[in-house]
């Protein structure tokens, strides 16, 4: 394979710096609510040579949504209503419907227009990197391979001056000298004052009289958790200073500073400054107490509890040690489906090992808490939130976690959902529920993180049904009460709208939990960003006051003044090496923590600071791979549920395709009640005609979703029925050919990221190399039995014929139904190697 020299660049974003990181020259999106964007075509990196454009249409109410079809890989982000899409795809339709309206094109292409200073030259390595197995994540430290940023970083960090003795600044200084090691590759050693130029002063204005005599003026602004990190004169030396008024924020800004410089960024004017938009930033682990995680593909449990309280790994550090290099602060140890078992004084002990390992990076444990516990463990008769009985049992439960865990945050609950027991069971709210526990744990300063995902089989329209259920409740919570909510309505779905609560719950403080673990995108296996799913729900507009009530104001408190802000990611880490069970997954954590820290940061900066830390700073691995990044998971919406079709993957596993599903005994269950695909069209009828779901939208938003002039082609059928051979306006294509085009873009959106990725051998280290590569494969499979077996299934029930344009599906509907039945449903490990021969020809043929 012949390598080029690829050029340097070197615009990281570090998303909350306060020193500009212009970026490049890619071509702009511009997209207004419900028009189209034109897609940028600059950026053209190694293997993205998709050439089509076309538009990405606004999302709804304000939503980012994206286009779809193959198009180049350039162009920065829209600004309102179209922002990234898919990775180049066939590029043959540069219609009104596809486009890759600015995907990474910030970063501008190989010839580094998007640098700062940068023109050094990354060399190809020789010999290759070691192997490596994922497990140092975004960690890794690896000497600077550009001799003029090595030379800088050599000048500019020689030593580190002894920071204060607590525990958090002891890990701020030994992640300093390990990372700082690393990147210059010298030995940064340890003093008490700054010896020379070079130093790296760290502490707070109580623990440091370094820092206190610079009386830094952004300190102010830092808050309890910010930090300030900038160049400056110390004893008379010069060096840099991480500077917060906390020891946490000191140990956010270490990390922030090791981000800005594993990113090869330069010294000069170095001026960073964070502090976080929302104060609890929730990793939600469903780890079962039997070491299984529900919904996990990274493994079994990081938490080994035999061997808690006594033992705490050093994977159980570096897991807090990751979490603080991105900001999460909070803990969720076990399954919201919960064992009452942690809540006996046994588990209480383990849990309060594992919080006392977490605490000096700034992490607080939580708890899901069985409803039934009183009962369970409790040997009451009764869970009624009114018992007396009760009330008492769950205050003496909490005075006895917090004396074993002071710090505690609080209990995450699913009740009365999927079978779990709760309030209702009494006669009594969701309210009532949340209440009773949020008095247990008031005096203490916790708090309880109540869940909305509440349906059940009552002929409604299930994604109406936790609106219904809640938004009567507003004003009725205890103040350290939260109604915790998916993003979507549904549950986690490739693609679904914002969650109409958002905006409907002024008095009550709403929490957004996002899913990390891909449980409906392909779990380990797919490369699936999440990046541009957070982004398009953080920046969807409930107009709930009006333009700009985005998702992320309500959460972040701006919209109606929540006293009390929240996030939650429910965690896709495990004992896996790798820690997410494949390599890309690592970026789906990353970006969580960054989002949540800061939901204004762009998905597109944050995978390009992923890919420089985790992978290379090398242009030719950073232009291609965070192409293929921001193209990912529109390509697995194309592949898997196109135009607002959600749920209609196979049953336990949620893994491969299964639409004709309609036995199980519940409606909702069913993949034939979301898509409703009979002789005459397609689409669930959530409008005035149908369910009515579209009001529980604020009405600009409403009047959008409800009709089908402005309804974004990405949502029509999760709130539309519309006929096999309605036109799309966007496209000019009837609804039917819609589908199979979109399908197969997905498709072959795959074959482009597997044929991008082959461009980075040699600049990375083999066995990741290999180890994506594989995976790339596999989904390139999986997608194809995606599109053969839906397209399958809707040619059949539509009556309609794939046209010759496109690859026929490799086998009979018959074939993908049997496949049920042949492949194990293995709930952490779905395989299917009945749909692994051959090699898909392209599924749009030229
Ligand atoms: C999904 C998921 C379940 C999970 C549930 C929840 O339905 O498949 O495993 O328990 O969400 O969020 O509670």
């Amino acid at each position: 394979m012949g390598f080029g020299i690829a050029l340097a660049i070197v615009a990281c974003s570090s998303g909350h710096s306060t020193s500009s990181a212009p970026g490049g020259s890619g071509g702009s999106a511009s997209g207004g609510a419900t028009g189209n964007a034109s897609g940028g075509s600059t950026g053209q990196a190694g293997g993205a040579t998709g050439k089509g454009s076309g538009g990405a249409t606004g999302g709804v109410a304000g939503a980012a949504t994206a286009g779809t079809a193959g198009g180049g890989s350039g162009g920065s982000p829209a600004s309102f209503g179209g922002t990234i899409s898919a990775v180049g795809g066939a590029g043959n339709s540069g219609g009104a419907a596809g486009g890759a309206g600015g995907s990474s094109g910030a970063r501008g292409g190989a010839q580094g227009t998007g640098g700062t200073s940068g023109t050094e030259q990354y060399p190809v390595p020789n010999p290759i990197p070691a192997d490596e197995d994922g497990s140092q994540l975004w960690l890794r430290y690896v000497k600077i391979p550009i001799p003029g940023r090595l030379a800088e970083y050599q000048a500019a960090f020689t030593h580190v001056v002894k920071a204060g003795s607590s525990d958090t600044l002891q890990a701020a200084q030994v992640e300093l000298v390990k990372g700082l090691s690393g990147l210059t590759g010298t030995t940064i050693s340890v003093s008490d004052q700054p010896t020379g130029d070079g130093a790296v002063v760290l502490g707070t204005p109580a623990s440091s009289s370094l820092v206190k005599s610079l009386s830094l003026p952004g300190l102010g602004a830092a808050g309890t958790e910010g930090y300030v990190v900038q160049s400056a004169e110390v004893g008379g030396k010069k060096g840099v200073v991480i500077a917060a008024n906390t020891d946490i924020g000191v140990l956010r800004g270490s990390f922030a500073l090791l981000r800005h410089l594993q990113c090869h960024r330069p010294v000069e004017g170095l001026a960073l400054a964070g502090t976080p938009k929302i104060q609890r930033r929730i990793l939600d682990h469903w780890d079962n107490l039997d070491g299984s995680v529900e919904r996990g593909y990274a493994g079994t449990s990081l938490w080994n509890w035999s061997s808690l309280p006594a033992t705490i790994s050093q994977r159980t550090k570096d897991y807090a040690r990751a979490n603080a290099s991105v900001g999460i602060n909070g803990v969720v140890l076990n399954n919201v489906n919960a064992n009452s078992q942690i809540l006996t004084s046994e588990y209480l002990d383990k849990a309060a090992a594992l919080a006392t390992a977490f605490r000096p990076y700034g992490i607080g444990v939580y708890l899901s808490a069985q409803y039934g516990a009183p009962i369970q463990i409790g040997g009451l008769s009764t869970a009624d939130p009114t018992s007396t009985a009760v009330k008492q049992w769950w205050v003496t439960e909490a005075n006895t976690i917090y004396q074993k865990i002071p710090d505690f945050g609080g209990f995450l609950v699913k009740a009365n959902s999927e079978g779990q027991p709760g309030p209702a069971d009494y006669g009594k709210t969701h309210a009532d529920g949340a209440n009773m526990l949020a008095a247990a744990l008031a005096p203490h300063s916790g708090i309880v993180l109540w869940r909305a995902f509440v349906y059940k089989d009552d002929g409604s329209d299930r994604i109406a049904q936790a609106y219904s259920e809640f938004k009567p409740l507003d004003g009725k919570f205890a103040s350290n009460a939260m109604v915790q909510v998916k993003n979507g309505p549904l549950d986690f779905q490739p693609r679904e709208p914002f969650s109409p609560l958002f905006g409907a719950m002024p008095s009550t403080p709403l929490a957004l939990e996002l899913q990390l673990t891909n449980e409906y995108l392909g779990e380990d296996t797919h490369l699936v960003y999440l990046g541009p799913l957070f982004e398009e729900v953080l920046k969807s507009d409930t107009y709930a006051k009006g333009q700009g009530s985005t998702v992320a104001r309500v959460i972040d408190g701006t919209v109606h003044g929540y006293a009390t802000t929240a996030i939650a990611g429910v965690a896709n880490i495990g004992s896996d090496v790798s820690w997410t069970g494949s390599h890309f997954n690592q970026a789906n954590w990353y970006v969580f923590g960054r989002m949540a820290w800061d939901p204004d940061v762009s998905a597109a900066d944050v995978a390009d600071e992923w890919v420089r830390q985790t992978l290379s700073n090398d242009p030719a691995v950073v232009t291609p791979v965070t192409t293929m990044m921001m193209g990912s998971r529109q390509a697995a919406v194309n592949y898997m549920t196109p135009l607002g079709l959600a749920h209609i993957m196979g049953s336990d596993d949620h893994y491969g395709p299964a639409p004709w599903i309609s036995n199980l005994s519940q409606a909702d269950w069913n993949p034939v009640y979301f898509h409703k695909a009979d002789a005459t069209g397609i689409g669930f009828d959530r409008t005035s005609t149908g369910s009515n779901a579209v009001s529980q939208y604020f009405a600009t938003a409403r009047d959008k979703l409800a009709s089908r002039s402005t309804i974004p082609d990405d949502f029509l059928l999760f709130f539309q029925r519309v006929g096999w051979d309605d036109k799309l306006a966007s496209s000019g294509r009837t609804i039917w050919d819609e589908l199979v085009y979109r399908y197969s873009v997905g498709v072959d959106a795959v074959a482009t990221m597997r044929d991008s990725w082959k461009t980075v051998e040699g600049r990375i280290d083999a066995k990741r190399f290999k180890d994506v590569g594989d995976f790339l494969q596999t989904q390139h499979y999986e997608a194809r039995w995606w599109r053969d077996a839906c397209l399958q299934y809707f040619a059949s029930v539509s009556k309609h014929t794939i046209s010759s344009s496109y690859a026929a599906p490799a086998h009979d509907l018959q074939f993908y139904k049997d496949l049920e039945i042949k492949c194990p449903s293995d709930a952490t490990k779905p395989r299917c190697p009945d749909i692994y021969s051959g090699t898909p020809s392209p599924a749009i043929l030229k």
